[in-house]
């Protein structure tokens, strides 16, 4: 089967079927399979997935806090406010994976070569994780991007969602996130979807709604 087969079955999710849940086996299935298709410098995995199963006022405080987030970013716009559908997700989702950093350990070869080299480690410090994470946050995209993969060929759907509070105290402030030590790289949902943003727009919305042009993003120096 071919990459394409896969991935072009993906599409942003606005709300999940509530009857139709995925189970822990499932979930782990697809975690299992997408794991090992990602790949991390020094094998390191600087990252850690919390996996969330059904809670659906857990969801929905997770999803107020990224409305919340939305709304204190953009101020006050007065009646032009409306919640944002592609935020939707996260509350109707059966299984959330919340994707922060860890600080993670040498694995012995590493250990080893830091050892005869002289290198340092700089994914076991905790202090480093500020400036760590523009370079992990890319290895997070990588094995959210394998899961995927593995999640639509179980039929599945998933999603991603950046707009979420970067100030630890306020993941701390909300009750039952006080596993999230430091604020995540990314809340990707997995379920089966009822409703995709594709299917929540005007003909004329998605005219317009069209990805950066090829040549934009893509230049041959030689
Ligand atoms: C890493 C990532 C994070 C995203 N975070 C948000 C988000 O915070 N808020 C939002 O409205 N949409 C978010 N999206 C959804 C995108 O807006 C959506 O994927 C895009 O409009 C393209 O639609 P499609 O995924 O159906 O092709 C995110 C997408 C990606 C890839």
């Amino acid at each position: 089967m071919a990459i394409q087969d896969s991935l072009k079955k993906r599409a942003h999710v606005v709300h999940y079927k509530t009857d139709d849940i995925p189970t822990r086996d499932t979930i782990e299935r697809i975690l299992r399979t997408g794991y090992p298709l990602a790949t991390s410098k020094q094998n390191a995995f600087p990252y850690k997935v919390w996996v969330l199963g059904p809670n659906a006022e857990r969801s929905n405080k997770l999803y107020q806090m990224t409305e919340q987030n939305k709304i204190d970013f953009d101020g006050d716009v007065g009646d032009k406010y409306h919640s944002n559908p592609n935020l939707f997700h996260v509350k109707s989702a059966p299984w959330t994976l919340i994707i922060t950093p860890r600080v993670a350990p040498p694995n012995p070869f590493a250990a080893e070569q830091c050892e005869l080299t002289g290198t340092q480690w700089e994914m076991g410090r905790e202090s480093f994780i500020p400036d760590g994470r523009e370079s992990w946050g890319i290895e997070v995209g990588m094995v959210a991007k394998t899961i995927t993969g593995a999640v639509c060929d179980e039929g599945l759907d998933t999603s991603y969602c950046i707009c979420f509070p970067k100030q630890i105290e306020k993941w701390q402030a909300a009750s039952g996130f006080e596993f999230i030590k430091y604020f995540p790289y990314l809340i990707q949902t997995i379920g089966k979807a009822d409703l995709y943003k594709w299917q929540n727009m005007s003909e004329d919305g998605l005219k317009k709604d069209t990805r950066a042009p090829f040549n934009d993003v893509f230049e041959f120096v030689d």
